[in-house]
C-alpha cells in the first residue's frame, strides 16, 4: 500500500494577516511536488483569507466544536469552518487536551463532527514524557487511538498524527527505533479498529520535525508525513520539509 506523503502546518496561535506572505512560497513548493500531499492551518481568522490568497493550497483549521450549532460562545462549528474553505481540521492536539481538559469521548465527537462536513480529521494522539518513562508510551497512545477514533474512519477522512508530547517545540525527538516501533503501534490498532481501511489511513509523526530531521522521520515505515509547529511558520522552514518529502517519492 503507497500512501501519500501528508506534509501539514500547524501555525497554532500565532500569524496576522501580513504573515499570509509566507503561503506563497509554501503554495509554489506544494505545487512543485505534487506527489506530496500539502496543508496549513492557520488561526480560524486565517482561513478565509488563506484560501482566498492561495486557493491552490489545502487549508485547515486548528479544532472544531463537536456539535453543528447552538449556545456555545466562543467556539466554532464544522460547517463554519468548512464553509470558510477549511478542507481539513485538527482534532485533539495535546495543547487542547490538556489546557481544555478535552478526553478521547471529546475528540471523538469533534472528529466525526468533521466527517460530517467532509472535513478531514487530523486526530492527535501522543504520550507525556512521564509516561514514556514509565513504559507506558505505547499503551497510552493507542488506548487514545481507540478513544478518539470515530467508527467511521476511512483513510479519505482521517489521520493520524503522532505527536509525543515532550518533543513539541522542545527540538527533541525520540530515536528512529521509537518512531518506528509507535508508527507500527498505531497501524496495528487501526487494522483492529477498522480492518479494511487501517492500511490507508495516514499517520504523521509531529513534533520538532525541521528540514534537518524531516529526511530520517519521513523515511521510516510507517510515516507518511508530518504535522509541524514551529517550522510551518515561514516558507523558508517549511518547505524543506515538502522538499524532504518529494525526494523520497522520487526514490521509490
Ligand atoms: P513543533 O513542530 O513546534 O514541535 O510543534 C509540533 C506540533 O505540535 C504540531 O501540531
Amino acid at each position: 500500500m503507497t500512501r501519500r506523503k501528508l506534509i501539514a502546518g500547524n501555525w497554532k496561535m500565532n500569524g496576522h494577516l501580513d504573515h499570509l506572505r509566507e503561503l506563497d512560497e509554501i503554495a509554489n513548493a506544494a505545487e512543485a511536488h505534487p506527489d506530496v500531499d500539502v496543508a496549513i492551518c492557520p488561526p480560524a481568522t486565517l482561513i478565509a483569507p488563506a484560501v482566498q490568497r492561495v486557493p491552490g493550497l489545502t487549508i485547515g483549521a486548528q479544532d472544531c466544536h463537536a456539535e453543528d450549532r447552538g449556545a456555545h460562545t466562543g467556539c466554532l462549528a464544522a460547517p463554519m469552518l468548512a464553509e470558510a474553505g477549511a478542507k481539513c481540521t485538527i482534532v485533539g492536539h495535546s495543547e487542547r487536551r490538556a489546557d481544555q481538559g478535552e478526553t478521547d469521548a471529546d475528540v471523538r465527537g469533534k472528529a466525526e463532527a468533521a466527517h460530517r462536513h467532509a472535513l478531514t480529521a487530523i486526530i492527535c494522539v501522543g504520550e507525556t514524557e512521564e509516561q514514556r518513562d514509565a513504559g507506558e508510551a505505547e499503551s497510552v497512545v493507542t488506548g487514545q487511538v481507540e478513544g478518539s477514533l470515530p467508527p467511521d474512519a476511512t483513510a479519505a477522512n482521517t489521520v493520524i498524527a503522532y505527536e509525543p508530547v515532550w518533543a513539541i517545540g522542545t527540538g527533541r525527538i525520540p530515536t528512529m527505533d521509537d518512531v518506528a516501533a509507535m508508527h507500527a503501534a498505531i497501524r496495528a490498532k487501526l487494522s483492529e479498529l477498522v480492518a479494511g481501511e487501517a492500511d490507508g489511513i495516514r499517520i504523521l509523526y509531529g513534533g520538532s520535525m525541521n528540514g534537518d530531521n524531516a529526511g530520517e522521520l519521513l523515511a521510516v515505515d510507517h510515516v507518511d508525513g508530518g504535522l509541524v509547529g514551529g517550522a510551518s511558520l515561514s516558507a523558508d522552514k517549511f518547505v524543506p520539509i515538502i522538499e524532504a518529502a518529494g525526494f523520497l517519492y522520487g526514490r521509490r
